[in-house]
């Protein structure tokens, strides 16, 4: 159980939320969080957005009954928290770029803090927000808003790249890989739906090329040659 510390509106329906907490976590794992009793039954994984010694916090947007439930937490609330959870994201030696579209930028400013010299590039479709906090942690930042921020990178560049964000961006993430990438190169962050977040119900799975995985505990984070997206 973590109490909320603060619950601040950073850009329409999205929401950052500080919770006090000592339980950690690296770059790129997940909680299991959940602001209620019964309804909804299922508690819902979101991903360290930043973490310190006594704080860790969750950059959330608000979707559905469960999002909506988080955006009501106010300083001094309980909330339910399991994990964390996940591979998170690999090691890295030389060069980073973490590539984030809309809400898929929420586990790559703690990687960003984690390795200071990283390229930032971020997408969104709307208003962008958190870009300042972004550019404190990065070596660059580079922003845009409507169209994709994918075309504005040179895969080769990097020793590794990572991307977080919708299922066209991780596709296309994946056909870029192919013409320019090698193995262990391109990582990406899934975020399939989950139930129980700790690899007993498979409803996460994850088509790959040598069978089938959970993105829960095998990933989130898999090279991006190993899953196989459908268009
Ligand atoms: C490993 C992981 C990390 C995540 N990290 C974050 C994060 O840091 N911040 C954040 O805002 N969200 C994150 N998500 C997505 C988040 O878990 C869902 O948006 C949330 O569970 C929706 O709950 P809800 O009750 O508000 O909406 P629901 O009522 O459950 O769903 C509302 C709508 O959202 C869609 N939806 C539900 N679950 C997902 C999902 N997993 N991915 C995409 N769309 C979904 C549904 O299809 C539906 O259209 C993460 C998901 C995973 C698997
Ligand atoms: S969410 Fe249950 S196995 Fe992954």
């Amino acid at each position: 159980m973590g109490t909320v510390i603060s619950n601040k509106k950073v850009a329409d329906g999205i929401g950052l939320l500080v919770i006090e907490s000592s339980r950690g976590g690296n770059p790129g794992q997940f909680y299991m969080l959940r602001a209620w009793d019964n309804y909804p039954l299922l508690s819902r994984p979101i991903s360290i957005f930043d973490n310190d010694e006594n704080t860790i916090s969750f950059l959330y947007q608000v979707v559905g009954e469960g999002t909506r439930r988080f955006q009501e937490l106010r300083a001094g609330d309980k909330l339910h928290m399991e994990g964390p959870f996940g591979n998170g994201f690999p090691g890295v030696e030389g060069s980073l770029a973490l590539v984030g579209g809309g809400i898929g930028i929420a586990p790559l400013f703690y990687m960003a803090k984690a390795v200071p010299n990283a390229d930032v590039y971020l997408g969104f479709s709307q208003q962008p927000y958190l870009t300042d906090a972004f550019l404190e942690v990065s070596r660059s930042l580079h922003v845009e808003v409507g169209g994709t921020i994918l075309s504005s990178i040179d895969f080769t560049e990097y020793d590794k790249v990572m991307v977080c964000g919708p299922h066209g961006m991780l596709k296309a993430a994946s056909d870029k890989h192919k013409e320019h990438g090698r193995p262990h190169h391109v990582f990406v962050s899934l975020e399939n739906r989950m139930a129980c977040g700790v690899g007993a119900c498979l409803v996460c799975s994850v088509k790959c090329r040598d069978g089938r995985k959970k993105a829960c505990t095998d990933g989130p984070v898999f090279p991006v040659e190993e899953v196989v997206f459908n268009d």
